[in-house]
């Protein structure tokens, strides 16, 4: 009978194994897309060095992290001297440039906590926004793509957690739920702490990469080539991986007193951070430190109301999960409000 009870889970675990690759596969995508956007890219290049000899363009976001859905919109960063004229001018004038040119949907967002234009190119259909001078994100941007280079069950666990945070409603921060770069971080410092570990903590080896950029330092090991077998010792498999993905925030992470860090490759105190109250609209609920902005907790935006929606437990287990996991962060607001 334990033979048989064996065989079946592993026959469980394989559909859930060939059903999270095939939703991953189909989330990839195509290399003429990322072509396309490679082609935009150099469109907005040109444009941009006529006005600016001296500026650059970069991509950053998920486009450039490879955490990117076919048909997603792409990041882009101007990085320039500003010189006198202050970044709304610079965006105003880049918005008219764009214009100009035959590009569609243009408009320059200057109030936006994160002053951008936005675009759309009718010859490529890729649709972006250009943010300038956020060097930090180009550089965060390097380390997610860092870590999905060592082992492929990051993307694929990476995949499957944006898809369910996209499909629930739960990946937008104005409504109070964490962004698409909070989940990756979740996932990473979530393989970090596997054992045997799946990913290391890049930031604690020798240093590879430094820059400094706005007075904060970032750099770690770099040389993602020669960590390839690093995660050969583990063998769990995707399904194994997403469902302790979920056990492990519904059950094993401590809310109340944890933030997640991948910096350290494991949790540190809130009280350390002084992040145990609520100040202003950032709540702390649920803190995720980031990399290199040690005073920046991405899971400030998250609130209690949205959450609320979300407790409706569904058949399959990866839904099921998350409303224990959502659960548990109500219960953590309850007792800390
Ligand atoms: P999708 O658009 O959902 O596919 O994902 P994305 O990876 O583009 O994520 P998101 O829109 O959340 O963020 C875009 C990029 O902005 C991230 O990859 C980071 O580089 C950067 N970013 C997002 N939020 C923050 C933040 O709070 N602080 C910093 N420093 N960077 C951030
Ligand atoms: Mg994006």
């Amino acid at each position: 009978r334990n033979l048989k009870r064996q065989t079946m889970c592993r026959g469980d675990i394989n559909r859930l194994n060939a059903a999270f690759l095939a939703i991953y596969d189909s989330l990839i995508p195509a290399d003429e897309e990322k072509a396309k956007q490679k082609q935009l890219l150099t469109v907005l290049e040109k444009l941009v060095s006529k006005e600016w000899p001296e500026a650059r363009l970069y991509l950053y976001g998920s486009c450039a992290n490879s955490f990117d859905f076919s048909k997603s919109d792409i990041d882009v960063c101007l990085v320039m001297e500003a010189g006198n004229s202050d970044k709304s001018e610079v965006l105003l004038k880049l918005a008219d440039i764009l214009q100009a040119d035959n590009l569609q949907n243009v408009q320059a967002l200057t109030r936006a906590r994160v002053p951008i234009v936005k675009l759309m190119d009718p010859v490529t259909g890729i649709s972006g926004d250009i943010c300038m001078n956020n060097v930090l994100a180009v550089v965060n941007t390097k380390l997610l793509r860092d870590y999905a280079h060592i082992d492929v069950r990051l993307r694929q666990l990476a995949f499957i957690v944006k898809h369910w945070a996209k499909s629930r409603g739960v990946n937008e921060t104005y409504h109070g739920t964490l962004s698409s770069y909070a989940y990756v971080l979740m996932c990473i410092n979530f393989l970090q702490q596997r054992r045997p570990a799946i990913l290391p903590c890049l930031q604690g080896m020798d240093i590879t990469y430094s820059v400094t950029i706005d007075n904060v330092e970032c750099a770690y090991f770099d040389q993602v080539e020669k960590l390839r077998d690093f995660g050969s010792r583990n063998r769990e498999s995707i399904a194994q991986l997403v469902w302790a993905f979920f056990h492990y925030w519904a059950y094993c992470h401590d809310y109340a007193n944890d933030v997640i860090s991948v910096r350290t490759g494991c949790t540190l105190s809130k009280r350390a951070k002084d992040w145990t109250r609520r100040i202003g609209n950032d709540r702390h609920l649920i803190c995720i430190e980031d990399p290199f902005e040690l005073s920046h907790d991405l899971g400030r935006v998250v609130d209690k109301g949205p959450l609320d929606l979300l407790s409706v437990p569904t058949a399959t287990c990866i839904h099921g999960h998350a409303a224990d996991f959502i659960k548990r962060l109500q219960q953590v607001h309850s007792t800390t409000h």
